[in-house]
């Protein structure tokens, strides 16, 4: 009997999915259609527009999950890594196969991060290794768990409620709250505040950008972002020699790595404590505003949502809030894929209908963002719940590689959003400025809110 239930429901599965692929389709149609025949600007551009927003990218990997949930298209698409095919992964199980199994799937990133440093890896680049788990393991150290409810969010909570306070009404949330915000904690936490707010900014946005976002080596971004390297490599030397010729008593990351140093510890000298923090705060500034921003405006975009968020907020529940803020990240996390190379000819999803041969050299795009809309797994992937479990979400990524800001990010993202939820009738303001404006990079520079100041 259960035999027979189980094979109803997973009929019932199967046919959403297809019946949701098909309505996707229809609605990329549409939508492509639209970008073709009404409004402004180069058709190519409009019809990228539609394919890179949330709606359509959910929309591609809907219809990917019903009829090619493996794609394997055996050519080239990404230059700035060597590769000889591309393939896109997008059910649930099939994500969490690929980020599971490193052995067979590397992360690419080696290269860049030796330029970003002149010289060494950083351990993102790093296959598993000796050398890998020593680098995390010191830095886990370095930058401990406990650091989040002492020293990060009671210092991001008290300037996100000054920011909040000098807005009289009105906020433009990165450039006001979210981008300063991360900057001024490199400051505090890590002990380099950069010679400014800006230009700690500045680098690690080109840096984030060339390094995970620019596939194929564009030209400005590129020299742009070697010009951020050697900058930022020069503040870091100076602030370490700095450090060591007058120490502090601060209690932060540059002090606990000098200590280890002084210690003895493998791994410690100052070079290698410069390339850690480089990689650290290349991973905290950009990513902590962009999400914060996502999914504020993915809240925005859901009247009840927001309404539940702002409750929340009020009543201070700050367990509820960070889930309405995973939920709406959900939407539209920072990263709709992750993408590893195949070291060796494998296939993904043995033993199933959807296995599919993957050549040596693939870049294979695990897109997380399907992942969590596969109703195979997610029960109702298309409302707004807070109830789902953590297994569902993958908003910084899975396996070995798995986000080291992660417990940051789950307090930080909540910390500076609180104040400004707090808010009554926060909505977006008039026009294209209640809109997220990236200014040409891949990062949010202005979304303008209104509230009534209290
Ligand atoms: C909301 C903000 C953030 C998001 C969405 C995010 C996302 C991610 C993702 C998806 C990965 C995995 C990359 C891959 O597997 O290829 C990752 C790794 C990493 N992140 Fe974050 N991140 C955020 C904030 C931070 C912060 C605050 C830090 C530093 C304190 C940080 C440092 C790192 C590092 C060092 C890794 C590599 C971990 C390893 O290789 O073991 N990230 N992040």
């Amino acid at each position: 009997m259960q035999f027979i239930i189980n094979l109803l429901l997973s009929i019932r599965t199967g046919l959403a999915v297809v019946g949701e692929g098909l309505f996707n389709l229809l609605r990329l149609l549409v939508l492509a259609g639209r970008a073709v025949f009404i409004g402004k600007g180069r058709i190519k551009a409009r019809l990228a527009g539609v394919f890179t927003s949330s709606v359509g990218q959910r929309a591609v990997f809907s219809v990917l999950r019903a009829f090619m949930p493996n794609l394997l298209l055996r050519r080239t698409l990404v230059t700035a890594y060597p590769n000889v095919a591309t393939a896109i992964v997008s059910r649930f199980d099939d994500v969490h196969e690929v980020l599971d199994r490193e052995t067979d799937f590397e992360v690419v990133y080696g290269p860049k991060m030796r330029r970003i440093t002149a010289g060494e890896n950083f351990f993102l680049g790093m296959q598993d290794s000796a050398r890998y788990t020593r680098d995390v393991s010191n830095m886990r150290l370095a930058a401990r768990r406990d650091d989040v409810p002492k020293l990060i969010t009671p210092f991001v909570a008290e300037r996100a409620a000054t920011a909040i306070g000098h807005a009289l009404g009105e906020l433009d949330v990165p450039q006001q709250l979210t981008l300063p915000i991360p900057a001024q904690l490199v400051g505090h936490y890590f002990g380099t505040p950069g010679p400014s707010e800006q230009a700690l900014i500045d680098w690690t946005t080109i840096m984030f950008w060339y390094l995970f976002i620019d596939l194929n080596d564009d030209p400005e971004v590129v020299t742009g972002a070697e010009r951020a390297a050697r900058e930022c490599r020069g503040y870091l030397d100076q602030a370490i020699a700095a450090r060591k010729r007058a120490p502090t008593a601060a209690d932060d990351v540059l002090n606990r790595c000098l200590a280890m140093q002084a210690a003895g510890l493998p791994g410690m000298d100052d070079l290698s404590i410069r390339n850690n923090l480089i990689g650290l705060i290349i991973g905290a500034i950009p990513t902590l505003s962009r999400a914060a921003v996502q999914a504020l405006d993915q809240l925005l975009e859901r009247p009840a949502a927001l309404a539940q968020a702002q409750q929340a907020a009020c009543a201070d529940d700050d367990a509820a809030l960070a889930r309405c803020l995973n939920e709406a990240l959900r939407f539209n996390p920072l990263n709709p894929v992750i993408y590893r190379r195949a070291v060796r000819d494998t296939e993904i999803a043995r033993s199933s209908l959807r296995c599919r041969p993957i050549p040596k050299g693939t870049l294979v795009f695990a897109a997380n963002l399907s992942a969590m809309f596969d109703r195979r797994q997610v029960r109702n992937p298309g409302e707004f719940r807070t109830d789902r479990p953590r297994s569902h979400y993958i908003l910084w990524g899975y396996g070995l590689h798995t986000c080291f800001g992660a417990h940051i990010n789950q307090a930080v993202i909540p910390a500076m959003l609180k104040p400004l939820l707090k808010q009554s009738k926060l909505r977006r303001a008039e026009g294209r400025a209640g809109r997220i404006d990236t200014n040409g990079t891949p990062f949010p520079q202005h979304l303008r809110v209104s509230f009534d100041a209290k």
